[in-house]
């Protein structure tokens, strides 16, 4: 009997964990989806004149990424070892061999979007604004992102 307990016990643990670490990588996705909500959704898409250029848009999508990409490190704090189910992206194991070096690819994107921070008042502004910080977004994901699919 309480061999069969234990055993069941074991057995929750395993799914318990298993859950807990696709719920990390669930996190961790989702902080980036929101990222690329407000610089591509939004901030891209204005410059490819695809949707109006909208001023209460463009400081909403700043201001979340500026709130949003400070988090980085902390949501990427535990490795989750696993991918979420049908990404099309992955966080490389180098994230966690390498803490240090990839907390330190957040600070440029901190940095560039608060050299833009209010100084963007049309497209020409937007676009630039946008490739300044797209560039500092793309030196992470060269290195500790991994196209899935
Ligand atoms: C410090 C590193 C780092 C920075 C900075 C960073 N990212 Fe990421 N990003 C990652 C990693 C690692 C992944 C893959 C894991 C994942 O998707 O959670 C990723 C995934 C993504 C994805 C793919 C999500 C999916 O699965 O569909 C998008 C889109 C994205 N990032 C947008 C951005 C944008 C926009 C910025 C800049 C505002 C940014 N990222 C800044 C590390 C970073």
């Amino acid at each position: 009997m309480i061999r069969i307990v234990v055993v069941a016990g074991t057995l929750l643990l395993g799914a318990g964990a298993v859950m807990a670490q696709q719920a990390i990588a669930v996190q961790q996705d989702n902080l980036m989806r929101g990222q690329a909500k407000s610089l591509y959704t939004v901030i891209m898409k204005m410059t490819k004149g695809e949707i109006p250029y909208n001023q209460a848009a463009v400081d909403t999508a700043i201001k979340e990424l500026e709130e949003s990409v400070p988090t980085i490190p902390s949501v990427f704090a535990t490795n989750p070892k696993e991918d979420v189910v049908n990404s099309f992206y992955g966080a490389s194991q180098k994230v966690w061999q390498n803490k240090a070096d990839f907390d330190s690819k957040v600070p440029p994107v901190i940095k560039a979007i608060a050299d833009v921070k209010g100084k963007i008042q049309d497209v020409a502004s937007l676009k630039v604004a946008y490739d300044s910080i797209n560039g500092k977004c793309t030196e992470c994901h060269e290195t500790y992102r991994l196209k899935l699919k």
